[in-house]
């Protein structure tokens, strides 16, 4: 089972910004991009847990506010030399709002 839930409308996150939508015990960092593209991804970094969302957003890539490992937000891998992976969400654009998926 699946569920969309409303984030915000596009409008309302700003470009390079995030927004945070928490779904019982975790929190997902909603992302938009430059180019109006919008991925979200597990909130916490997996190096030692650092909130992706406070991040730096650069092209398709989140770097962690805590020690800059860099994090692809369109299939959650982190960047080379470091290693590891963040759980993505899907996400959808309706009518100017933006939409995220959660599993039951
Ligand atoms: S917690 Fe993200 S790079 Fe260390």
């Amino acid at each position: 089972m699946s569920n969309w839930v409303k984030v915000a409308p596009l409008e309302d996150i700003p470009q390079l910004g995030a927004r945070v939508v928490r779904s019982k015990e975790i929190e997902i960092g909603v992302f938009r991009l430059q180019d109006d593209r919008i991925y979200a991804v597990n909130n916490k970094c997996p190096h030692k847990g650092g909130p992706l969302s406070e991040g730096i957003v650069y092209g398709d890539k989140i770097a962690c506010p805590l020690h800059s490992w860099k994090i692809s937000l369109v299939d959650g891998q982190v960047e080379e030399p470091d290693v590891g992976e963040t759980a993505c969400f899907k996400t959808k654009i309706e009518d100017g709002i933006v939409y995220l998926e959660l599993k039951d």
